[in-house]
């Protein structure tokens, strides 16, 4: 497995080969979540590059970039273990060196949901993703559907910029209780972890009643909130439940939707979601 730390080894190393590239972009920490994304990448692909890069600009002011976990070499051993091919670990003045000025926004898209809590969020996500796969030029690029948003977003600014990649969107992986994986999981204290999982078994609850009928938006949301409520340690953000191509919130579930929810568990804000299709 090649480590590479700057652009010109990256292009580098992708300047050597015409086989398929798979590309697994994460921010480090990895978890079963994105091991689900590098086997993806592993079985359809000659060779998987892996990037970790913690980008700053899809932090806001108040959020948790200081803390957010890492630990590389754990990341490393992971990525040994899974066959892949390239690792690129650049610094952030690497990823953007002085003078750098461009943002890739993709407007209303980024603005709902995640976008409304965390101003600023997807127009960094998309800048950072569009140079990524510019640098690795993979032939197919592998993203959670725990970030629902972010795949959404990612395949507009790809299906906008007529970039000719494939983004592949990979099943959440659950902890035996329902709890989505995350890295900011860590940070949750024993009764917080205990209490989170009231996040998926909401959203399991719900999907069920629109699996026996139920098409009002307004009372699947409410059934999730009412769920949310019961736990103290939780403080819901937004439960929404909308059009899962252009995020329009639905009065009707008459086509297929996206229900989603971002909630504080102490001060872990985690987020969740679950398709609901006929
Ligand atoms: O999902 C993530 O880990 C990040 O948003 C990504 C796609 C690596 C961009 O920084």
């Amino acid at each position: 497995m090649e480590v590479v730390k700057t652009l010109v080894s990256l292009r580098r190393w992708r300047a050597t080969t015409h086989r398929s590239v798979g590309l697994v972009p994460t921010m480090g920490f990895l978890h079963e979540g994105h091991l689900a994304l590098v086997r993806k990448a592993r079985a359809e692909n000659d060779l998987v590059a892996v990037s970790i890069f913690v980008n700053p600009r899809q932090f806001g002011p108040d959020e948790d970039l200081a803390r957010y976990p890492r630990d590389t070499e754990h990341d490393l051993a992971l990525l040994r273990a899974e066959s892949v091919d390239l690792v690129f670990i650049p610094t952030v003045d690497e990823m953007y060196p002085p003078g750098f000025s461009t943002s890739v926004d993709v407007g209303s898209l980024g603005e709902r949901l995640e976008g409304l809590s965390r101003p600023g969020h997807f127009k960094g996500v998309a800048t950072v993703v569009a140079r990524l796969l510019n640098l690795t030029r993979p032939q197919r690029a592998y993203f959670g559907q725990k970030d629902a948003q972010q795949v959404i977003v990612v395949r507009r600014m790809v299906k906008d910029l007529a970039l000719t990649v494939q983004i592949d969107a990979v099943p959440t992986v659950r902890e035996p209780d329902g709890l989505a994986l995350s890295s900011r999981n860590i940070f949750l204290s024993i009764e917080e972890r205990q209490a989170a999982s009231v996040l998926s078994r909401a959203l399991f609850r719900a999907q069920e009643s629109f699996e026996w009928g139920e098409r009002d938006a307004q009372r699947i949301r409410q059934i999730v909130r009412d769920m949310l409520d019961l736990e103290l340690l939780v403080r819901t953000d937004y439960v929404s439940v909308a059009d899962a191509v252009t995020l329009d919130e639905l009065e009707q579930i008459d086509r297929p939707a996206l229900l989603s929810l971002a909630a504080w568990v102490g001060q872990t804000r985690l987020i969740d979601n679950l398709p609901l299709e006929a």
